[in-house]
């Protein structure tokens, strides 16, 4: 089994790293565009492997996707991190270019390949991968989910003082500050999370979940790589393994949730084939009032990407 890692930045190189940790993989290759960043890292990573008990090893390429050819599972990475005072939205026109450029390459060596986006805006240039690559939606989605639900999960786990393994969660919509964090779905060892936690506390989780991107890039001054990186890793293990694990993933609606053309956040499940199954779950009207309002602003991202490609056309 093959999966290539496009963009050796902090999150694609943390996705490699996690994978070879991982050990099930032949192999992992690290693409990037800048000499000698994706050989440096993949280097590091396999002299990590005798302290860690791997045998995966990453191979580092500067921009010959050759290399990469029929890879089964490829991430994508490249693009812009976002600075402090930036939304993620703000990186649309530079990173459309890259993810459409890198999308193509990768449709030309790996025809067959799952794709899983991770660059921002996500549910945006998941779409423009989605048109690059011209294949089943169900094979190109996007990694999201699984972050946002990470972060609300571990900031339950503080409150509650508790395990975050023990905090099963699930959230819909984009990959932003109109995320929906899901209280009616999340449970701490089979207890309903409105048992352990005041309704005050809960809604200032949720708000910090949404704006938890955010708070990492105002810490550091570029975006997270730690969460993201294992988030996608995890997502590959997944589809490699044929798990049909439930996640929340970045999924082309065709009419799910009465909505259609739209990459959003759903619960799907996720095997060899991709996505396997969107799991269409029974909001109430409040959540329905949420996911429609996250859902009305992926679309107007959409509809700029939409413009931006008639102009260049
Ligand atoms: C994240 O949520 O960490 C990423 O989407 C990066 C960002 O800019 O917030």
């Amino acid at each position: 089994m093959k999966v290539t890692v496009v963009g050796a930045g902090n999150v694609g190189a943390t996705c490699a790293n996690v994978l070879a940790h991982r050990d099930f993989l032949q192999e992992v290759v690290l693409l990037d565009i800048k000499e000698g960043t994706a050989e440096g890292k993949s280097l590091d990573s396999w002299q990590q492997a005798p302290i860690d008990y791997y045998s995966t090893k990453v191979t580092g390429i500067t921009n010959d996707y050759s290399k990469t050819a029929d890879s089964d599972v490829v991430v994508i990475t490249s693009g812009l991190p976002r600075k402090p005072g930036m939304s993620r939205d703000d990186l649309i026109s530079t990173n459309a270019n890259i993810v459409k450029s890198v999308t193509e390459s990768i449709a030309q060596y790996s025809p067959h390949a799952v794709i899983i986006v991770v660059s921002n805006p996500l549910d945006v240039m998941t779409y423009c991968a989605y048109l690059a690559a011209k294949k089943d939606s169900k094979k190109v989605f996007g990694m999201a989910g699984i972050l946002d639900t990470a972060r609300y999960r571990a900031f339950l786990a503080d409150e509650i003082g508790c395990s975050p393994k023990d905090i099963q969660a699930i959230l819909m919509g984009g990959h932003g500050d109109t995320m929906v964090p899901l209280p009616r779905y999340t449970t701490v060892s089979g207890i309903p999370v409105t048992e352990l936690i005041t309704p005050d506390k809960l809604t200032a989780i949720i708000q910090r979940t949404k704006v938890g991107g955010g708070e990492i890039v105002n810490l550091l001054g570029t975006s997270a790589w730690y969460a993201p990186g294992a988030a996608a890793a995890q997502m590959v293990e997944a589809i490699l393994k044929d798990e049909k694990r439930i996640f929340p993933c970045c999924a082309w609606l065709t009419g799910e949730y009465g909505f259609k053309d739209i990459y959003l956040g759903v619960p799907v499940v996720l095997g060899k084939n991709g996505i396997e199954k969107i799991i269409e779950l029974q909001l109430n009207q409040e959540e329905k009032t949420l996911l429609n309002e996250s859902a009305l602003h992926v679309k107007e991202v959409m509809d700029v990407l939409d413009q931006m490609k008639r102009v260049n056309a």
